[in-house]
């Protein structure tokens, strides 16, 4: 029996306990594509608590698999922040995934981010010889060398490009298209691609602390939404990277300059509890930021320095803003903003205080003139116009 088998296996187990049976054909695909064939190097923090990068080799594979088989994604490359943004995702979630998109033999297969390729070599296997799988990867040292595993492991059925998904000129349609990267918006490229009645599975980025694994369905002029999750995937890079809309920090918003020595009204206002650790403080906020963040244009997400969160409303064109931070609602220039808040708390109570995965979401391109109507937001973005609804 092979050094890595029990892990393979009991991975498998862990997984199972996760999400419930797997179909039988992604349990095979699993078994047959073991994880640690497609992690040549990951990045680890080291016993003084720095990042490095670990190579993985023949001689130190017995070392590294309790890392490899670890139902966790591993990062393989960082940006100047010290962000991650290029990983091997969480085996849970990448069988999860695959699940969801009903992969059948004969398909065609698009997926953003290549990364490891080990997604791609499962999706190869479901589709089968007569269907195939083409994966995108933008960082072009990680693209040549994945492809360089999957040409060693004689897989014919992947064609994978080096560049950006989000432009890259398709010369073909898809049945499936797949991101596991997250994007705020869904490029024209990658609308048009897909075939009618064809399955997006899309990791949707908002303003709000979470992404949304959504599942669209392609219906006439338009994306519908048949299933929503809650998730966290890396940032998309490239041409549709939109890193305005990420939290930042207030003290780099202009308005917050201009009005922050003008506070005009103040109350205790408690969140759930009164702690202060930036974890319970991230998760007692996350279900009203999604909400906020999708149906209050104004919404805004902060960062601070030691990863606490806290959000506000900032109506630049009033003059006026609130935070919520540190267990207060403080509004600035005048109140205009402290009651637009009060009021969407007030209707967030009202709707049963739902998270993003509650709501229903249609994507429709630009060119169409579509109106919200009681209980619809429309969000708008370069490509595409999303249009939430709770019911
Ligand atoms: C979470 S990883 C994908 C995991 C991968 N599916 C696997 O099986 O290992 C996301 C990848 O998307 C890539 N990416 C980000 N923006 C992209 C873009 N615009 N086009 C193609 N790939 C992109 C990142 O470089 C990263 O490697």
């Amino acid at each position: 029996m092979p050094i890595y088998q029990e892990y393979l296996e009991t991975l498998l187990d862990k997984v199972k306990q996760n999400i419930g049976e797997i179909a039988p054909a992604i349990e095979k695909a699993y078994l047959n594509a073991p994880r640690h064939l497609f992690i040549d190097a990951f990045l680890d923090q080291n016993p003084d608590g720095e990042m490095t990068e670990i190579k993985v080799t023949n001689d130190n594979l017995e070392e590294y698999l309790p890392k490899l088989y670890n139902d966790g994604a591993l990062c393989f490359e960082r940006n100047e922040e010290g962000r991650c943004i290029s990983s091997i995702s969480q085996p849970t979630l990448v069988l999860m995934m695959l699940q969801k998109l009903d992969l059948q033999e004969g398909q065609k297969i698009l997926e953003i981010g290549t990364a490891s390729g080990w997604n791609a070599a499962m999706m190869a296997q479901l589709v089968g010889e007569s269907g195939a799988v083409y994966s995108i990867e933008i960082l072009s040292d990680l693209a040549t060398r994945t492809k360089t595993k999957i040409e060693q492991q004689g897989i014919q059925n992947i064609h994978l490009f080096d560049g950006d998904g989000a432009i890259q000129a398709y010369q073909t349609s898809f049945d499936r298209i797949m991101f596991t990267v997250g994007s705020y918006d869904i490029p024209q490229n990658i609308y048009s691609s897909l075939n009618e009645e064809g399955l997006l599975l899309m990791v949707l980025k908002n303003r709000g602390p979470f992404d949304s694994l959504i599942l669209f369905k392609k219906t006439q002029n338009y994306l519908e939404s048949i299933e929503n999750s809650i998730c966290g995937f890396v940032p998309l890079q490239g041409a549709y990277a939109m890193k305005e809309l990420d939290g930042r920090k207030l003290e780099d918003w202009g308005i917050w300059q201009r009005l922050k020595d003008k506070e005009v009204i103040r109350q205790d206002f408690w969140w759930g509890s009164n702690y202060d650790k930036p974890r319970i403080n991230y998760l007692k906020i996350s279900g009203i930021c999604s909400f906020l963040a999708i149906t209050e244009p104004h919404f805004q997400l902060f960062k601070t320095e030691k990863g606490a969160m806290f959000f506000g409303l900032l109506e630049e064109e009033k003059d006026s803003m609130v935070i919520w931070k540190d267990n207060q609602l403080i509004g600035y220039g005048n109140e205009q903003a402290f009651h637009q808040i009060k009021a969407a708390f007030e209707s967030y109570l009202r709707l049963g205080m739902p998270s993003a995965s509650c709501f229903k979401v249609k994507a429709y391109p630009k060119g169409e003139v579509i109106q919200a109507q009681e209980n619809e937001w429309l969000i708008q973005r370069k490509d595409m116009q999303f249009l939430w609804s709770i019911s």
